[in-house]
């Protein structure tokens, strides 16, 4: 079933996160549905312009349908993860998304507020909700590289959201997107969160550039033949305190890619004379399906499928 994030947000709010997972393909599709379906939790498919590019838009939004046919038992958004307005715009007329996030917090205030106010306007108008951001992650965010974290003003989110009338906020508070996020300690500014919490109470907030980077991982990466250095990411016991503070929705893309990486790599070098997909393909899905599953339970969303799929059929 596909619902709104703005439903999801409703259920979970105060009380748990719930995971957004970006995906790319096939393989992703099914372990993504598995792995939530498996530990009861309803979730959020992410769509990058880079997902939607990769193959083609419209293979991505086929596959949202037929999984949504495949696992009945899933409640899930659509949701465009990082959109400019035109890609708003795509994903607002193409009958599957229900979702969209508008990122134009590269812009000046009063510029971000115009543009994410149009596109809350079309979205609305056909039934979607809309993500939009204030403040920049350090590193690369789409196409925006920021040299330093530009943290979210609590004054200026509450401004923003009421000019706009967004349904959530992503707020930069010193995570950052990829697999190298901290150099020293890693500092989460939950004062920012608390204070947001409280100019906005019972509004969902965001927490991008989430990933936990698992040094297992990354180690196994490197045994089997990777070159990864310095990486490292967000420590996944600060979901649950984060989402006391208003965080429903947790955003979780290079963890996946890890997982990915790990996997291939280990199967080619066990298996040197195997060159069929399919085969570290077999490996994948169930692994990918564990590792969301495992995720769903540090968000506090495993278990909660049942409750909301009550509350949310229409
Ligand atoms: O925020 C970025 C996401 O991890 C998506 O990455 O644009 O490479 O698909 P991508
Ligand atoms: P990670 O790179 O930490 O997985 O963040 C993903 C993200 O924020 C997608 O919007
Ligand atoms: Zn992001």
């Amino acid at each position: 079933m596909i619902v709104t994030t703005k439903e999801l947000f409703q259920q979970a709010y105060g009380k748990y996160a719930i995971g957004a997972y970006n995906i790319n393909n096939l393989e992703q599709t099914m372990g993504l549905f598995k792995g939530n379906v498996e530990s009861k939790a309803p979730f959020i498919v992410q769509l990058s312009k880079g997902a939607r590019s990769y193959t083609h838009k419209r293979m991505l939004e086929a596959l949202m349908q037929t999984a949504d046919e495949i696992f009945p038992e899933a409640v899930f958004a659509v949701h465009l993860d990082h959109g400019d307005e035109e890609t708003c715009m795509d994903c607002v007329d193409s009958g599957v998304y229900s979702s969209v996030m508008i990122d134009a917090s590269h812009y000046e205030l009063e510029k971000n507020i115009e543009i994410t106010k149009r596109v809350v306007d079309a979205a609305h108008a056909k039934g979607l909700v809309v993500e939009a951001e204030l403040g920049l992650l350090k590193g690369v965010e789409e196409d925006v590289v920021a040299a330093e974290h530009v943290y979210t003003q609590p004054d200026e989110a509450e401004y923003f959201v009421k000019q706009t009338n967004c349904d959530s906020l992503a707020c930069a508070i010193g995570t950052s997107h990829g697999a190298f996020k901290f150099s020293g300690d890693q500092k989460l500014r939950f004062d920012i969160l608390e204070e947001i919490q409280k100019r906005l109470p019972g509004f969902p907030l965001v927490m991008h550039g989430s990933s936990s980077v698992p040094p297992e991982e990354v180690r196994r990466i490197n045994e089997a033949g990777g070159d990864i250095k310095g990486a490292s990411g967000v420590d996944a016991s600060q979901f649950l305190g984060a989402a006391k503070l208003g965080v429903t929705k947790i955003n979780i893309d290079t963890d996946g890619r890890l997982v990915w990486c790990r996997v291939h790599r280990e199967f080619f070098r066990d298996h040197p004379d195997q060159f069929d997909l399919r085969g570290p393909g077999k490996v994948f899905m169930p692994e990918y399906a564990k590792f969301i599953a495992e995720k769903n339970v540090l968000l506090g969303s495993a278990g909660h499928l049942d409750e909301v799929r009550t509350a949310l059929k229409k």
